[in-house]
Order: structure tokens, then C-alpha cells, then sequence
């Protein structure tokens, strides 16, 4: 699996993707980090390890599909068969969608289809539901929508904040990211319809 990855932060995903590619438990490779962030972290990670590493401006393009066929151009070339969204903060438009068709994976700090978009876990919070998680899904044309590979559960304690619940499912994500990416890497995910089936 050749990986793009788009993140607009801490990295910490890519960072776990980066670790179990060095455990050898993800057989894939990350061509290529991109962000829309100068001072994203992961930017810092992935050109540590020498990954092709490039902050995309977005004020230089005003019309976003242009930002992202400008993007899809710079994965391309680098070889990228898959992209993963990890920490990816804006919306994807058709460019990106159609250059990779059913091969973008996002990570969502919450289980979806509850709590999609910002701040997933004040809402689960604010909320008060008493389970919460992360979901691995392919992505379409929706906000944290598309098709779920993966999940997993955490439960919420009674004196969680926001941050404790944060850390409590990012370890969760950790751990079921590069799962997910692997049963890609081997070719075990299949969509159909709504639903993805793992052969
Ligand atoms: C994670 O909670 C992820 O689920 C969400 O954004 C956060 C990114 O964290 N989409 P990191 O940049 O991977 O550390």
C-alpha cells in the first residue's frame, strides 16, 4: 500500500501508521505527507524520517477544488494508491474523491454515525452518552459519513472532560488505524453499498 497522507496537526495517527509499519505489522509505505497547516507536527514527523513532507497553502488557492486537484497532482506523482485523512480538518471535494475512488480512509474520534464533524468528544459529552469510540471509514462525499470499517469503544466516566475522553479514544485509534489499513493493504475490504465487507 503506498499511502498519501493528509493531516492538519499533531500527527499522532501518522505517527502510529509510521510505528506499525516499523513493527511490521502495516505492510504499506507513506509516500507522502501533505498539510494546510505550516506548523503542523506532522509535517515535522513524517520529514524526520525523510517522507516527502509539503505545506499546501490553501490562501494560494482561493477555489478549493483547485486546492485540491493541486493536491491529488502531488500524490499522484508521488506514487500514492491510497490516501488516509488523519487529523484532516477541511472537507474534501470531488478532485480528491475522484483521483482515488473508494481508497480514502479517515479516522474519526467518535462512533459514527453519532457525533460527526468538530469537537466529537464535548459532544459525546454534552450528550451524556455513556459509550463512546472511534470509527475508521472510507470517505465520500459526506462529513464523516462514508462507509465504516472499523470501530472501536471506550466508555465515558462520570467525571470525564473533553480531554480525558480525547485521550482515552485516541488510544483506541492507535490501535485500530493501521488494523484497518492493513486488511486494505492485503486487498480485504470490499464496499458494498453502505456497508464494507472484510473477506
Ligand atoms: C484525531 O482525534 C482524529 O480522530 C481526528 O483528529 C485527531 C487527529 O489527531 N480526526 P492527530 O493529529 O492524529 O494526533
Amino acid at each position: 500500500l503506498k499511502l498519501g497522507v493528509l493531516a492538519s496537526g499533531r500527527g499522532s495517527n501518522l505517527q502510529a501508521v509510521l510505528d506499525a509499519i516499523d513493527a511490521g505489522r502495516l505492510d504499506a509505505q507513506v509516500v507522502m505527507v501533505l498539510s494546510n497547516r505550516q506548523d503542523a507536527l506532522a509535517l515535522e514527523r513524517a520529514a524526520s524520517r525523510g517522507i516527502p513532507s509539503i505545506y499546501l497553502p490553501p490562501s494560494d488557492y482561493p477555489q478549493r477544488p483547485d486546492y485540491d486537484r493541486k493536491l491529488a497532482e502531488l500524490l499522484k506523482s508521488a506514487g500514492a494508491d491510497a490516501l488516509l485523512l488523519a487529523g484532516y480538518m477541511r472537507l474534501i471535494t470531488t478532485e480528491l474523491l475522484e483521483a482515488f475512488p473508494g481508497r480514502i480512509i479517515n479516522i474519526h474520534p467518535a462512533l459514527l454515525p453519532a457525533f460527526p464533524g468538530l469537537h466529537a468528544q464535548r459532544q459525546a459529552i454534552d450528550h451524556g452518552v455513556r459509550f463512546s469510540g472511534c470509527t475508521v471509514h472510507f470517505v465520500d462525499e459526506g462529513l464523516d459519513s462514508g462507509p465504516i470499517i472499523l470501530q472501536a469503544v471506550v466508555p465515558v466516566l462520570i467525571d470525564d472532560n473533553e480531554d480525558t475522553l480525547a485521550a482515552r479514544i485516541l488510544k483506541e485509534e492507535h490501535r485500530i488505524l493501521p488494523e484497518a489499513l492493513q486488511r486494505m493493504a492485503e486487498g480485504r475490504l470490499r464496499i458494498e453499498g453502505r456497508r464494507v465487507i472484510i473477506e
